[in-house]
């Protein structure tokens, strides 16, 4: 009722039963929040930490098999290797996925797309869950390949899906939950990985077979929220059932004004193709934002942060923390970002995104330089570790608190929509590139720099912070910069997270 009249108009009043279809309204709009969100940036954050916990064992079975095999133990450099591809898998799949998205989206529609990409999920855990017994690693490998497929496709169709059906006032809010799901995975994945829990030496398989219960739980709430209304009458060219989506979505209020806006959209895009990715680069009159777009897409992945993850039991082995407590260390890691997740969305209403985001790679580059200093002196002074695992918790805090919330809701901002669909699969592909290139590097960035480790990291933070600074002294990059609440068709933040408690609140 509320959501279907734009904020400043009269909105025709629906005398009784309002209350009652607006707790409707916010009912359906939570579970398909909650159903996409599991199974998009909840498989990413959950895939990335739950291959922590088990680096040994699965480093133990592979030199295991490969003697059974050959005869031969493998070197322990071909062992990190192998386990780096075991991890860097991911990413790969996930590129993959971010690629077959935008098709797969336009061809079955964005419900039906999340319903099938759980296939991939299922034959993941399934391969995993028998390597053991089928002594091969190399099911491993293919399993980590296609959880990063689900991955990829879950969190590209994710945002579309969820932007599309959300009522105008709640776009910004509801994009920002994508964060929040993806902290939720990495605290999850980190607590499976317990060894009380799923992270005993003996059940591996089990631990990464686990990622099938998200998919599992998105078969079960997805069918009962509606396909995206804009799809159905954009792509499908069906008013009908548009109409239909958009009465569940809204609970049976009165849709007549959204509809004709919608109606009125379609008629306006008539004709227009969107843009391709390769038409973008070409095209002078949007470079500056497509370079922005590149690099703050690339710095959020060669930060590190997302990286740590699937590493964090070896930096803070580095870091001289006792091992036995290492695992518990790490379920701090994952909360950190949880609770920035959080915090964040009231922030940014704040503080602004220039600030948040030069603000977050400053400070993250502060404690890259106390880690390396605290590394360094780590056998000098008992309480040093210490100080170097404060270091990583503060560094993953301004990350979240900045670039974590910021980044993903930018290409919304600065582009039309005609460009918006390819800056979204440019900035996708990016993340994927940039994590596979990071996640593979990692540990021989550990295992060669050793106390100097997060030196790489360090230089990416300074330099994106700048470039973001300069671009502030350029006039169009200043435009933008300033323009915190002016955004195209209500995707702003501010007054949008307000308007998403207010609707929890009904
Ligand atoms: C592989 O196993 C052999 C035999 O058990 C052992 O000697 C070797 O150190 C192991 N290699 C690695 C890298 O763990």
């Amino acid at each position: 009722m509320v959501a279907a009249s734009t904020a400043g108009e009269p909105r025709p009043l629906g005398g009784q039963g309002t209350r009652r279809s607006r707790q409707v309204q916010s009912r359906v709009l939570i579970l398909m929040v909650c159903a996409a969100g599991i199974g998009g940036t909840f498989q990413y954050g959950y895939n990335l930490t739950i291959i922590n916990a088990p680096t040994a064992s699965i480093q133990v079975f592979v030199n295991e098999t490969w003697l059974e095999r050959t005869g031969h133990p493998l070197g322990s450099r071909t062992v990190t290797l192998i386990w780096s591809f075991i991890v860097s898998l991911f990413p790969l799949g996930g590129l993959m996925g971010a690629l077959l998205a935008g098709p797969m989206a336009i061809k079955l529609g964005r419900r039906k797309s999340l319903l099938l990409n759980n296939l991939f999920v299922v034959l993941a855990a399934l391969l995993v869950g028998f390597s053991q017994m089928a002594k091969s690693f190399e099911m491993i490998l293919l399993s980590r390949f296609l959880a990063g497929i689900n991955a990829g496709v879950g969190m590209s169709i994710q945002p579309m899906y969820l932007g599309e059906s959300a009522p105008k006032q709640l776009r910004g809010g509801v994009a920002l939950t994508s964060a929040s799901f993806t902290a939720l995975g990495l605290v999850l994945g980190q607590v499976a990985g317990l060894r009380e829990i799923l992270g005993a030496e003996e059940s591996w398989p089990l631990l990464l077979a686990s990622n099938v219960v998200p998919g599992l739980i998105q078969l079960v709430l997805l069918p009962w929220a509606p396909e995206s209304p804009r799809y159905l009458l954009m792509d499908q060219g069906n008013e009908e059932s548009c109409l239909l989506a958009l009465r569940k979505l809204r609970g049976h209020g009165d849709v007549s004004v959204e509809m004709k806006e919608l109606l009125a959209e379609q008629a306006a895009i008539r004709g227009k193709t969107p843009a391709a990715p390769w038409a973008l680069l070409w095209n002078p009159a949007v470079r500056w934002q497509l370079l922005s777009i590149v690099v703050l897409s690339s710095a959020m992945q060669l930060c590190g942060n997302d990286s740590m993850y699937s590493y964090a039991s070896y930096i803070f082995e580095e870091a001289g923390i006792p091992v036995d407590k290492i695992q518990y260390y790490i379920i701090g890691t994952g909360s950190c970002e949880l609770a920035t997740a959080l915090t964040c969305n009231l922030l940014v209403d704040r503080a602004g995104r220039r600030v948040l985001i030069i603000g977050g790679y400053s400070l993250m580059a502060v404690w890259a330089i106390v880690f390396t200093v605290a590394l360094s002196l780590r056998d000098q002074l008992s309480w040093m570790p210490y100080l170097c695992m404060g270091c990583l918790f503060a560094y993953i805090l301004s990350f979240g608190i900045g670039p974590a919330g910021v980044t993903g809701v930018i290409p919304t901002e600065i582009f039309d929509q005609v460009t918006r669909p390819a800056a979204y699969m440019i900035s996708g592909s990016l993340l994927w590139t940039n994590l596979f290139l990071v996640g593979t590097a990692f540990p021989f960035i550990v295992d060669g720099l050793g106390h100097y480790c997060y030196l790489p990291f360090l230089a990416v933070c300074i330099g994106t912070a700048a470039y973001v600074g300069f671009s502030f002294l350029r006039r169009r990059g200043r435009a933008f910069w300033k323009s915190q609440k002016s955004s195209t068709n209500g995707t702003s933040i501010p007054g949008s997270m307000r308007a998403w408690l207010r609707l929890l609140k009904s």
